[in-house]
């Protein structure tokens, strides 16, 4: 799929002041710093549309962005990051927690994962979470360009064997790396596959 405009639409923290005009939205979800917004400005090749920082927490509202206009990319908040303070760290729970479960257009969630790391309780328990409530979600292993393809590869296969224990069916899965553009056209794909079903669907 070509990516003819992408451009920023609205942020905020209600799910209710979210755009009205039901198009199909694709969210990137994950703990602070595993690589959301970089992965929406690799994907769109606009390395400002969303706004990044090395530092954990940057991202802290719903941002919609409007792709070829005709869907949206989804930026959120990253969790896990407890330095913020119990307050915050609530406060972007339910921010998140509300889009999730009431978002009707979100049609797929991406949870992204950093490749280098051991399965986290934290990713797991958000996936399981996911399940409980149907929320259709996909995974995106970030990073690759931190690790050689071999050990990326051995790193998922871990992942995904852990992930088999919990889950009889394991969810589609991406390699990516937004430094080296790795996974761009695959995820892509997978997005511009759902919104033609949808768009059989609805005729
Ligand atoms: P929050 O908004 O804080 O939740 O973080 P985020 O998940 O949006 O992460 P962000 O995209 O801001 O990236 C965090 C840091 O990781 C930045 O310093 C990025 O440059 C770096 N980064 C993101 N993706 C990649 C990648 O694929 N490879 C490498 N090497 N660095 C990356
Ligand atoms: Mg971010």
């Amino acid at each position: 799929m070509e990516i003819l405009s992408a451009e920023f639409v609205v942020s905020n923290t209600k799910v209710e002041k979210c755009p009205q005009d039901n198009l199909p939205e694709y969210a990137f979800i994950g703990r602070s710093n595993v690589g959301k917004s970089s992965l929406i400005n690799m994907l769109t090749k606009r390395p400002k549309l969303a706004m990044t920082s090395s530092t954990p927490g940057k991202t802290l509202l719903i941002n919609h962005f409007q792709v070829n206009k005709e869907w949206y990319l989804v930026d959120l908040p990253g969790y896990g990051y407890a330095s913020r303070g119990k307050k915050q760290v609530e406060k972007i729970q339910q921010i998140i927690e509300d889009y999730i479960l009431e978002r009707e257009q979100m049609t797929n969630l991406f949870v992204l994962i950093d490749c280098r790391l051991e399965p986290q309780k934290i990713d797991l328990e958000f996936m399981e979470w996911l399940g409980e409530n149907g929320v259709p979600f996909s995974i995106i292993f970030t990073k690759a360009d931190k690790l050689t393809s071999g050990k990326a590869k051995d790193n998922v296969n871990k992942y995904l064997r852990k992930l088999a224990e919990q889950w009889e069916e394991l969810p589609p899965y991406f390699i990516s790396s937004s430094e080296k553009k790795t996974g761009r056209n695959e995820i892509l794909d997978y997005i511009d596959s759902i919104n033609r079903s949808l768009k059989t669907q609805d005729s």
